[in-house]
């Protein structure tokens, strides 16, 4: 049994390279924000709302830890802090592969813009100074995102490489 933990930015595209690997390697996909909503017959911002984002992180913590149990290799993509609270990062890279996808700053921004309402962290900004508090945040997020083993910047022979890689 492998497993590869996708960790990154809100809007890096964790979940459609995540769909793409898992597809290719003929293993399981799964997104932790869709299991932490699933088992907690919540949704996300329903989840910030009434419990609050430390509430929020320890659901994320536990739900992450679940993954130890399964069976068949599997492709996990993270929401955008989950390597960033508790020990996260350092059990990922403890149970599995761990990859960051680095997609640019400006990339980010244009993809998120619009996007506040399931998420958030966003909505949680300053909507006068988005770009700016958005990359803020990036920032602080970086130096966690950047434990991860491997990094990948997206196209098509780096991704053919993290198959390689995972395949060996
Ligand atoms: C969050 C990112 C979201 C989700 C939650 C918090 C964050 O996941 O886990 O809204 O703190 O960056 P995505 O990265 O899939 O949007």
């Amino acid at each position: 049994m492998k497993a590869l933990f996708l960790v990154g930015f809100m809007g890096s595209g964790k979940s459609t390279l995540g769909k793409e690997l898992a597809q290719r390697l003929s293993w399981d996909f799964f997104d932790l924000d869709n299991e932490v909503e699933r088992i907690h017959h919540q949704t996300i911002p329903e989840i910030f709302n009434e419990y609050g984002e430390t509430r929020f992180r320890e659901l994320e913590k536990e739900v992450l830890r679940t993954f130890e149990t399964k069976t068949k290799s599997f492709v996990l993509a993270t929401g955008g802090g989950t390597p960033c609270y508790f020990d996260n990062m350092e059990w990922m890279k403890k149970t599995g592969e761990v990859l960051f996808i680095d997609t640019a700053p400006d990339e980010l921004l244009k993809r998120l813009k619009g996007t506040k309402t399931g998420r958030p962290v966003l909505k949680a900004l300053n909507p006068e100074n988005f770009e700016e508090e958005m990359l803020i945040l990036l920032e602080k997020r970086r130096p966690f995102y950047l434990q991860a083993p491997w990094i990948l910047e997206k196209n098509a022979r780096n991704i053919d490489e993290v198959i390689h890689m995972l395949n060996s």
